[in-house]
């Protein structure tokens, strides 16, 4: 897929329209609980505002459903922005219309102007055409740096590029997608992918593809558990996806050209009587979890087992946690890998959401050679699918 980089765009004395993932966590008092995402988006922007250009941001901010939410209105993030950068940022609360003409038409060289949640409107999310047409009318370059919204068909992502001839990819979303083909292309060897999480279902295209790509899988998390169930284990009341045991059986099955299992299951794990208001729990073998009783993180055997492979891999990819990590009783068998992949000499990467969480709680994310800003773009991309937002870059 041939597309244009920011930095090959001539873009002095341009307007750009840019789209960037300002899809922060907010805590109760609606303050910005990390501003990790506008940070990574600060080289693109002071790029563009640095070479003489105008610059449009947009953005979208938790899921308001197509309807003004106050409670996620993008001001919050025009102010921490604003803090953050040292050329002048304004913001307007809307995304269309009259007075959006207006402050776009006043912005000057240097400056910048967000957007207010494109969220807020239904077109964003159903990519309405006229919606991407009043979007686009903001620039005269498009420029995507949005890379954790790129598995997005939206109409900021896929819709308002198509009307733009230059265009191209923005700083963070160039290296996101470097760093992670080439994780598909050239990973240094053995290369071990550690997943977790409790879904199965939004991670098994992503075991499909990569047991084909790494050397080895491994599985913890209570997505663990329809592995188990695969695998003839008893799993007790833990969770387990019927509908993929098929598909299980035929992964577990798969080996390396020495004959050894791929994917490294569990040896042992943490039991509860029950998840929420439980009363006891404790550590049994695979396979010995008592009826009724809920699998709640992995074991201290598997931590051991799983750090031990960790360590000897040349590249690591981690995404999700081992157990319930923010349960304290619960939490240390995602901990235990964390550290792992952290003390590893490897290259690692994290695939954002809760894995990110657990290696900040540590203080261990500095660690790691690269955190990926996008969960659900990172894993699409490893899937192998192609993501919307940088087909639509395309010339
Ligand atoms: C994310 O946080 O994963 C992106 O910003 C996309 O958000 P969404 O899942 O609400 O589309």
């Amino acid at each position: 897929m041939a597309w244009k980089r920011l930095k090959d765009l001539d873009i002095s004395g341009s307007r750009v329209l840019m789209r960037v993932d300002f899809n922060v966590p907010l805590n109760y008092s609606g303050e910005i609980a990390d501003d990790t995402r506008i940070r990574s988006a600060l080289p693109s922007i002071e790029h563009i505002v640095g070479s003489g250009a105008s610059l449009v941001l947009m953005s979208h901010l938790g899921r308001p459903g197509g309807k003004k939410d106050p409670s996620l209105s993008m001001e919050v993030v025009a102010h921490k922005l604003g803090e953050l950068t040292d050329y002048p940022v304004k913001f307007v609360d809307a995304c269309v219309g009259e007075k959006v003409q207006k402050e776009v038409s006043d912005l000057k060289p240097g400056e910048m102007l967000l957007l207010e949640n494109l969220r807020f409107y239904p077109g964003e999310k159903s990519n309405n055409p006229e919606f991407a047409t009043r979007l686009a009318e903001w620039g005269d370059i498009y420029v995507n740096d949005a890379f954790g919204t790129a598995h997005r068909a939206h109409a900021s992502t896929v819709g308002a590029p198509l009307h733009f001839s230059k265009k191209g990819a923005g700083f963070l979303l160039e290296k996101e997608l470097s760093v992670l083909g080439s994780l598909l292309k050239d990973p240094e060897r053995p290369f071990v992918a550690v997943l977790g999480g409790v879904k199965i279902s939004g991670k098994i295209k992503l075991i499909e593809n990569l047991i084909n790509v790494v050397d080895r899988i491994i599985i913890g998390g209570a997505m663990a558990f329809t592995f188990f169930r695969a695998a003839g284990l008893e799993t007790g009341n833990s969770i387990v996806d019927e509908q993929y045991l098929r598909m299980c059986r035929k992964l577990l099955d798969i080996r390396d050209s020495s004959g050894e299992k791929k994917i490294i299951l569990p040896v042992d794990c943490v039991v509860a009587d029950q998840v929420e208001g439980y009363s006891e729990f404790r550590t049994v073998s695979a396979g010995d979890i008592p009826e009724e009783w809920v699998g709640v993180d992995i074991g201290e055997k598997s931590v051991r087992i799983f750090a031990d492979e960790i360590s000897g891999a040349g590249t690591i990819f981690w995404n999700g946690p081992m157990g319930i990590f923010e349960n304290e009783d619960f939490a240390e068998g995602t901990r235990g890998v964390a550290r792992a992949i952290a003390g590893s000499d490897a290259r690692k990467v994290v695939g954002g959401g809760d894995s990110v969480s657990a290696l900040q709680a540590m203080h261990l994310a500095e660690s790691i050679d690269h955190i990926s800003t996008g969960g659900g773009a990172s894993l699409t991309m490893l899937e192998g699918s192609v993501l919307p937002a940088v087909e639509a870059l395309s010339e």
